[in-house]
């Protein structure tokens, strides 16, 4: 790895299902980054805030439970992980029916995005001081919220057809428009296109595609 290398930061927001991981892993791979998935931050929360008993429905069940929950970083080859008490939980723990089905009511509360915030904004120094040549963040509210300095900012998006196929294919259950209309709508950080972002729609296009589109227009060079 080059340290002189100018370091990037790219966001890249999207709904459920259009693409954002498997996008952000490619790049994050092409590019030398690292790469930070902060869906899987608001469902392990959630997986761990149901565990704790906290109640979506009494706030003050959640602010209680969070105030027990310590936030660390697991590096898994490129990928960034949140580590809750010590432990990445897996992928089935985070992509359950359960967390599906609560992970955007739990998003919407103003304290658990504070306590997400300064963890999130801090990915971009462990990303730094691992000497990578940037950081891919995906999410809902990078461009928007977290990295609204971001070099880059994207936004992707795709019909729901071929998202409701995209899920089917990976075996997984999932509510994608009802969690797409409850992150568009709540207060805070809504699900946005962030003015500037780059729009990009997944479903005429093969996974090498996209990554290729926006390699084309951040690191041309590479190609
Ligand atoms: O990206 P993924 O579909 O795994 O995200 C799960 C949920 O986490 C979203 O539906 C949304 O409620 C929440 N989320 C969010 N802000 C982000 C990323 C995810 O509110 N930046």
């Amino acid at each position: 790895m080059n340290q002189s290398r100018p370091f990037k930061i790219i966001a890249i927001d999207g709904g459920a299902a259009v693409g954002k991981s498997s996008t952000a892993k490619g790049l994050a791979e092409r590019l030398d980054m690292m790469h930070v998935d902060t869906g899987a931050h608001y469902r392990s929360l959630t997986h761990a805030l149901l565990r704790a008993g906290a109640d979506v429905s009494a706030p003050e069940s959640t602010t209680a439970a969070l105030a027990h929950l310590e936030l660390e970083t697991a590096l898994v080859g490129r990928s960034a992980k949140l580590c809750i008490a010590g432990v990445v939980p897996t992928d089935a723990e985070i992509r359950s029916p359960e967390v599906n089905a609560a992970v955007s009511s739990f998003a919407a509360m103003p304290p658990l995005r504070t306590f997400l915030f300064e963890y999130q904004r801090n990915q971009a120094n462990i990303a730094r001081a691992k000497n990578f040549a940037g950081i891919i963040m995906e999410g809902r509210d990078i461009g928007s919220v977290i990295f609204p300095d971001a070099d880059h900012r994207f936004f992707l998006y795709a019909d729901e057809a071929t998202r409701s196929a995209r899920r089917a294919k990976e075996g997984q259950t999932d509510s994608i428009a009802a969690r797409d209309q409850m992150d568009s709508r709540r207060k805070t950080a809504p699900l946005i296109c962030p003015d500037g972002a780059i729009r990009i729609d997944t479903a005429p296009r093969s996974l090498e595609q996209v990554i290729e589109t926006i390699t084309r227009l951040i690191a041309p060079e590479l190609l």
